[in-house]
């Protein structure tokens, strides 16, 4: 088994199980972002939900995503390790796709919880070996992480259009089951892979613990995740709840961050802060991104024409769910370019303008999006170019603010 000295020790300019995990989130990613373009279009179309109530309840899923995220993160820190973690997420991912597949009108919103779980305990893991993989001040990690958010926009991209197309013109159990299909295809690549990370991601509980105790712990965290999926799908189809919930949980966090943070002498916990306050900022940013698979997505559903530039037909929901990935790939490494060149005259601008820029360009694209009503016709269906635009400018946005 390599030792972490090993692998951080690695000749070039990526260590191999970087391309390994980049593997397994681009596949991930695919289902992520396929699954998130299917989901208000299904709603509405399907199971004949209002906009609104489509809307809502697509902020309620997405709200569970990102707190998961965090619970997820947590059982894998104290409890399972991410290797774990990255195997349950797996599976629950792949029982949400199968179990919607089976019944999308009866099933939808428990295959749903079922992925809501599992994206929890994937993504922020995954992340969070990447980061493993290089010592402290390896000047190589920023290129690492380079990659793989070349990959998670890959999967995005090709998920996003695969998905919607299938559901829409094909068949909505395929799409959901072509989740679940590809999901594999992702777990596959870290089964095989798994053995190359060597110690990073196993299991943090100290290693005298009997086996049996051990597999307590892990059990139970099993056994509550899926305890977990009943109360989700209430809060999630009754959307005021989800709002109370995250009244308690959000305030919750910043308790339990406190609580952390008396483990860290003042200058940690000054940058704990201040990551605090771009974490906020972070929020506000991405809630308004999101909007690609709730409002937008319906936007894109019911007031979009099917033309691009004119004479290329397209399909709005299409663009909707990959024009930012598109943009992210071909745009990416010019703005790393830009910075570069800045940075080499001194001229680079630090994180906090380059948070201010995210939020330029964030404004830009939904004045982009408004503006699209001056371009409407009648029937109050609107230029897919205007609306392509909109995501052009926000993708800027994502380049400045994200990494
Ligand atoms: N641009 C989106 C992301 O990187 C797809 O998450």
């Amino acid at each position: 088994m390599y030792t972490i000295q090993e692998i951080h020790d690695f000749k070039g300019k990526y260590p191999k199980q970087l391309l390994h995990l980049a593997g397994s989130e681009m596949w991930e990613r695919f289902c992520f972002y396929g699954m998130r373009g299917m989901l208000t279009v299904f709603m509405v179309t399907q199971l004949g939900l209002g906009d609104k109530t489509a809307n809502l309840q697509y902020g309620a899923i997405q709200a569970f995503v990102y707190a998961f995220t965090f619970i997820g993160g947590l059982f894998a820190d104290k409890i399972l390790g991410f290797q774990k973690s990255l195997f349950w997420g797996a599976i629950l991912m792949i029982a949400g796709g199968l179990v919607i597949a089976v019944s999308p009108h009866s099933l939808f919103y428990i295959g749903t919880c079922f992925f809501i779980i599992g994206t929890g305990f994937f993504k922020p893991n995954i992340s969070t070996m990447v980061g493993q993989l290089y010592h402290e001040g390896d000047v190589r990690r920023d290129a690492g992480f380079s990659l793989f958010y070349s990959a998670i926009n890959l999967g995005a991209l090709f998920g996003g259009i695969l998905m919607i197309w299938v559901g829409k013109y094909h068949s909505w159990p395929l799409a959901f089951g072509l989740v679940s299909i590809v999901m594999t295809i992702s777990l596959i690549n870290f089964a095989f892979t798994r053995k190359s990370m060597g110690t990073i991601g196993l299991s943090p509980l100290h290693p005298d613990m009997p086996n049996k105790k051990r597999r307590m712990y892990e059990i139970a965290v099993y056994i509550g995740s899926l305890i977990a999926i009943p109360f989700i799908l209430k809060l999630v189809t009754n959307t005021h709840y989800t709002d109370l919930f995250m009244y308690i949980i959000g305030p919750a966090t910043l308790v339990y961050l406190g609580w952390e943070m008396r483990k860290f002498n003042t200058k940690e916990n000054k940058r704990l802060l201040a990551a605090l306050v771009f974490i906020i900022f972070s929020i506000l940013f991405w809630a308004f991104f999101e909007q690609a698979g709730g409002s937008l997505s319906i936007f894109a559903l019911n007031n979009v024409h099917h033309t691009l530039f004119g004479f290329i037909p397209m399909d709005p929901n299409i663009v909707n769910n990959s024009a930012n990935s598109v943009f992210v790939i071909i745009f990416a490494p010019l703005v790393g370019l830009l910075w570069l060149w800045l940075s080499k005259r001194k001229l680079e601008p630090n994180s906090v303008v380059k948070f201010g820029l995210g939020f330029l360009f964030l404004a830009g694209a939904f004045y982009a999006f408004y503006a699209s009503i001056f371009f409407a016709d009648a029937d109050g269906i609107t230029s897919l170019d205007v609306f392509t635009l909109g995501y052009f400018i926000i993708t800027f946005g994502e380049l400045s603010l994200s990494p």
